[in-house]
């Protein structure tokens, strides 16, 4: 049977202004009825711009998008909306404070959703919410996890009536089981008719889900293939990297930097950690492991100060820091990367430099008789953007401009910047592409020279990749642990949450 075209982009071009930035040269793709399609690219290449254009939220400088063959000229999303054509967004764009029902109907007015049969439209919504397992349509949106706030976003696509649905990097902060659920449910839709974009940096993944991969390498086409035709290699090559091993630097471990005994954290009624008791050692790289949200971030929103534990100690180089401040911790070396990076860990509104010096703008040298030093500021950001490679026109360009994986990288590069003793870090990797990836393996390696960290995930092969000891958390619980060392494949790690510690 002959696939049929329903959305192509030809030639598309785009420059930023004011900074001048192309992120757009040339680009073409085509999405075929009933398939998944995966775009890929280093960080920075476009995509997300790509898909923003497709879903009417830019306007593309030169090129075409022709949708079931004909040219279509998108002013705003619901121009896109009205051909079938909905984005996902990297970052979700739910209201928290309101429940699922009402962010199913955001923004949309029920007498156009309504106006066939009322009765008939109900059925439907109910029926879509059970294939998507959404049962909790009263709950709050902060309520819920990042991967049922996910469906709630596809299930809003589908109630419009998507037939082509765009996900911006869909499962960066999903955990592996969920990840795998997010696959079965677009594979349904493929089967529905839908035609399905998603953005990821992992190439086996690409490869595994899509029918079809393009790659983008500073804003051009440059590979457009059936995945059957593909291997890894000729991906990664298309992107621009050469594969390469990880480096292993054996690192001494130290003197003992931070102990956790008897942890307990407590929320209502709902025990989110259950006497939790760790230590960590300088030189030594700790996962903390759990299928979902299993109160391994929890923990590290605990060990920075964000939340007061019930019960329990935290010692720090032998120090009881337990009731100290955020910024007490913070000056004795204590570095963190939340979970939710855009709303937890930057002033969007601010431009790079203010972003990048919240951690030190308030310290000597920059910092005298109530006065900043502003040069000796931007020249700290000049030299901390060098060192990470995160790429920017100037320093008081607004952050919001950067793309995902390049505001990522700032994130970490201010916290490894000032060469913490314990970096507490949540997903460090989640969203960037894989040079950058083996980047900051080769980081915390060097972290290890004089500190240590705790990486919380729900990636099974971040936390192999990563970490030398992984802790197994499972509801609150520390279930046991695993020395990755000689361990052949991160699979272990699903089979070992059930177990007993
Ligand atoms: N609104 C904007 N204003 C100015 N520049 C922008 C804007 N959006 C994106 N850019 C720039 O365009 C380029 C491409 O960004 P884009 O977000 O499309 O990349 P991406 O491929 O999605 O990267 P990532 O993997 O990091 O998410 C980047 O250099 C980015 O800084
Ligand atoms: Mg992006």
């Amino acid at each position: 049977m002959r696939s049929k075209v329903i959305v192509q982009l030809l030639n598309v071009q785009k420059t930023f202004h004011p900074s001048g930035v192309r992120a757009l040269r040339g680009a073409n793709l085509s999405l075929e009825v009933g398939s998944i399609h995966a775009l890929l690219g280093a960080n920075g290449a476009g995509k997300t711009t790509l898909v923003r254009i497709l879903a009417g939220e830019l306007q593309p400088d030169v090129g075409k998008i022709f949708v079931d063959g004909k040219v279509v000229d998108f002013r705003t999303p619901k121009d896109a909306m009205r051909h079938g054509i909905v984005l996902v967004h990297q970052n979700l764009s739910l209201v928290d404070e309101l429940t699922v029902f009402e962010n199913l109907f955001l923004g949309r007015e029920p007498r156009r959703l309504f106006f066939l049969d009322k009765k008939k439209a109900e059925d439907e919504i109910g029926k879509l919410c059970e294939k998507l397992s959404l049962v909790a349509l009263n709950k709050r949106v902060a309520d819920l996890s990042m991967a049922e706030k996910q469906k709630v976003e596809i299930a809003r696509a589908l109630i419009f009536g998507a037939r082509v649905l765009l996900l911006d990097e869909p499962t960066a902060y999903l955990g592996g089981s969920e990840e795998e659920r997010l696959f079965e449910l677009l594979v349904s839709l493929k089967r529905t008719g839908c035609a399905i974009l998603f953005i990821t940096h992992d190439v086996d993944q690409a490869l595994k889900i899509a029918d079809r991969v393009t790659v983008l390498r500073e804003g051009e086409t440059v590979l457009s293939e059936e995945t059957s035709k593909l291997n890894v290699q000729r991906v990664i090559e298309a992107m621009g990297f050469r594969s390469s091993e990880p480096s292993s630097v054996c690192a001494q471990v130290g003197e003992e930097l931070l102990r956790i005994s008897d942890l307990t954290l407590k929320t209502g009624k709902r025990l989110v950690l259950d006497r939790v008791s760790l230590s960590v050692r300088q030189g030594e790289t700790v996962g903390l492991f759990g299928l979902g949200n299993d109160g391994q971030f929890d923990l590290l929103e605990v060990l920075i100060g964000l939340r007061n534990p019930s019960s329990g100690r935290i010692f720090f180089q032998t120090c009881d820091i337990t009731q100290l401040s955020i910024r007490e911790r913070r000056r004795l070396g204590i570095a963190y990367v939340p979970k939710d990076r855009l709303k937890e860990a930057l002033n969007l509104e601010g431009s790079i430099l203010e972003n990048a010096i919240v951690n030190v703008y308030r310290e000597k040298p920059y910092a005298k008789f109530g006065l900043l030093n502003w040069d000796l500021l931007k020249r700290y950001t000049l030299d901390m953007l060098k060192d990470f490679e995160v790429k920017t026109v100037s320093v008081a360009q607004p952050v919001r401009t950067l793309s995902g994986g390049n505001l990522q990288r700032l994130i970490l590069a201010r916290e490894l910047f000032q060469r913490p003793k314990l970096l507490l870090a949540c997903r460090p990797t989640s969203g960037l592409d894989v040079r950058v990836q083996d980047y900051i393996a080769q980081r915390l390696q060097q972290l290890k020279s004089y500190g240590c960290a705790l990486i919380a995930t729900n990636d099974a092969e971040e936390a192999f990749g990563l970490c030398d000891r992984i802790l197994i958390f499972s509801k609150g619980k520390l279930k046991r642990v695993l020395h990755t060392e000689g361990l052949a494949e991160p699979a272990v790690l699903f089979s070992s949450v059930g177990g007993e510690a």
